[in-house]
């Protein structure tokens, strides 16, 4: 859904305008100026390089920003030795923070080689008020630093960074904005994430998103659809529907549409052959959810429900607002209905508190269910967060034995899962060459799982028919049935 201005037209020499998306356009025009001049000065284009380091709404969030950048005029770098690096940056865990810290000294050193060179960070890590004073106070290196509620105003941030020369900084406590029609470049031609909400308002104990990413706001359905129909005009096949928790998608919007209803507008669309969404809330999966789900062939037979704790007790100090029973009520019902289906998770060990005797109900769900694959997280204390001040945190010897136990069994049950669909014959979404035998393609299953089959280019972004010839664990090998 992109707004088809040319910004050749754009009259520099007027005010900026003040609605949105047309002032940033506006920026855009003026950094392409100075793109234009900065060739002419220096014989090539500046390179751009925007790393994501977070999940799928971050990633949708770095084609925003690679989009933006590809309007200005900036050449698309693969490295880090690049005229302007930006770090869109994740805080779910204390990790992901550390990795930033680490690779910024890095970056510096390119920096130190590279007069021009500019370096910006975004997302998650940016909207906690310690990182950005030790970013102030130990990087001042960093030209550039916004958050996550004002990414809209990229081109308008960027032009001042260039214009003035000296660090920015602006980051927004809050918002209730929703800014459409910026420019977006994919990364892949066949596929694309479509954001249907923002923020969350959940609230589980242990996660900082509600804090970085603000309330819950949805997207209205009609620019949803209208954004889903041009992808599907220039040739996007799948789609994944995107937010912290899809659903209680439009509950706060003006007409409320439930995401069961939206799900049922997209299946509509022309064009649009698979349909995945992601992340669903165990306590809001509503059985018209299901139903729809079912009486699509285009809704992937993937579910992504994250469980967290097998224990009612440690659930309830997550504030998940559901019980293990309910939990396994649901995956009940949810195969019922549709016996295919694949379903994966996440869970966290060693939350605060956590017994032997509640890991061990982790692990009987674990069993019960027999998830097709699973994320398995260490519980990492993110300051701000209520269960952070919780007594009872977990000695990391212990932790760390409960979680290669864990791993152990969710991993040995996935291969026999994974097994279950050896010499099937199931429809492939061709995605790529095989990074390691150029002779062989990469592809998807509905239910997720990657295929590798002898193919080239050709088979990029069609879905084939595929005899599943061998299963390695957590792929397969086929072959084309035509
Ligand atoms: N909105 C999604 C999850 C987003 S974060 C949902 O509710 O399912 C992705 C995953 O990171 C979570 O499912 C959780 O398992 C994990 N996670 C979040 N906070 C964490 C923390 N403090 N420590 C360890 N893992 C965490
Ligand atoms: Fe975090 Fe819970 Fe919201 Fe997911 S639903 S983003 S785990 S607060
Ligand atoms: Fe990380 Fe932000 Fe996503 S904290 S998990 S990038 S919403």
């Amino acid at each position: 859904m992109y707004h088809e201005i040319d910004l050749e037209k754009i009259n520099l020499n007027s005010a900026p305008p003040t609605e949105e998306p047309d002032r940033q356009y506006y920026y855009m025009a003026k950094c392409r100026e100075w793109v234009k001049n900065f060739q002419q000065k220096n014989g090539h284009l500046p390179k751009s390089f925007v790393v994501n380091m977070g999940c799928q709404m971050n990633a949708r969030d770095s084609e925003k920003l690679a989009g933006i950048l590809e309007n200005m005029g900036y050449e698309k770098g693969d490295s880090e030795e690049a005229d302007f690096v930006i770090y869109n940056t994740c805080t779910v865990r204390e990790n992901a923070n550390n990795k930033v810290y680490g690779r910024l000294g890095y970056l510096h050193g390119f920096k130190k080689k590279n007069p021009h060179m500019k370096i910006a960070l975004c997302g998650c890590m940016m909207q906690e008020r310690e990182v950005v004073e030790k970013l102030k106070k130990s990087y001042s290196f960093v030209d550039l630093i916004f958050g996550t509620h004002n990414i809209y105003k990229f081109a308008e941030l960027l032009w001042e960074v260039l214009e003035s020369g000296s660090r920015v900084i602006d980051v927004w406590e809050e918002t209730d904005k929703i800014v459409e029609e910026l420019p977006v470049e994919r990364k892949y031609s066949f596929k694309s994430g479509v954001n249907i909400m923002f923020g969350c308002n959940n609230f589980c104990s242990y996660c900082i998103v509600p804090y970085v990413r603000g309330r819950e706001r949805s997207r209205n359905p009609k620019d949803i659809i209208q954004e889903i129909e041009k992808l599907a005009e220039d040739g996007v096949v799948e789609i994944m529907l995107l937010g912290q928790n899809v659903n209680s998608y439009g509950k706060n919007l003006e007409e409320p549409i439930s995401f069961a209803g939206l799900l049922e507008e997209v299946h509509k669309i022309q064009g649009i052959e698979r349909i995945r969404f992601m992340t669903s809330h165990p306590k809001d999966l509503s059985d018209e959810l299901i139903e729809v789900m079912k009486n699509s062939p285009k809704v992937c037979r993937h579910l992504h429900l994250p469980l967290q704790s097998g224990s009612t007790r440690i659930l309830r100090e997550m504030n998940r607002r559901y019980t293990k029973d309910q939990y396994l009520a649901l995956v009940e019902k949810v195969r019922r209905a549709m016996p295919d289906i694949s379903i994966t998770t996440d869970i966290i060990v060693g939350f605060p508190g956590e017994t032997e005797e509640d890991f061990l109900e982790t692990l009987d769900v674990v069993k019960r269910v027999r998830f097709d694959s699973a994320f398995t997280f260490i519980y990492s204390k993110r300051t701000g967060t209520p269960a952070a001040a919780m007594e009872g945190q977990i000695p990391e010897d212990v932790v760390k034995d409960r979680f290669d136990r864990l791993l152990k069994e969710v991993q040995s049950i996935a291969a026999e899962k994974a097994m279950e669909h050896k010499g099937k014959v199931l429809p492939v979404l061709v995605e790529g060459i095989n990074e390691q035998d150029d002779s062989l393609v990469t592809g998807r299953l509905s239910n997720n799982s990657v295929v590798h089959l002898p193919g080239g280019k050709d088979l990029i972004g069609t879905i084939q028919n595929v005899e599943l010839t061998e299963c390695k664990g957590f792929y397969y090998m086929g072959r084309i049935i035509s």
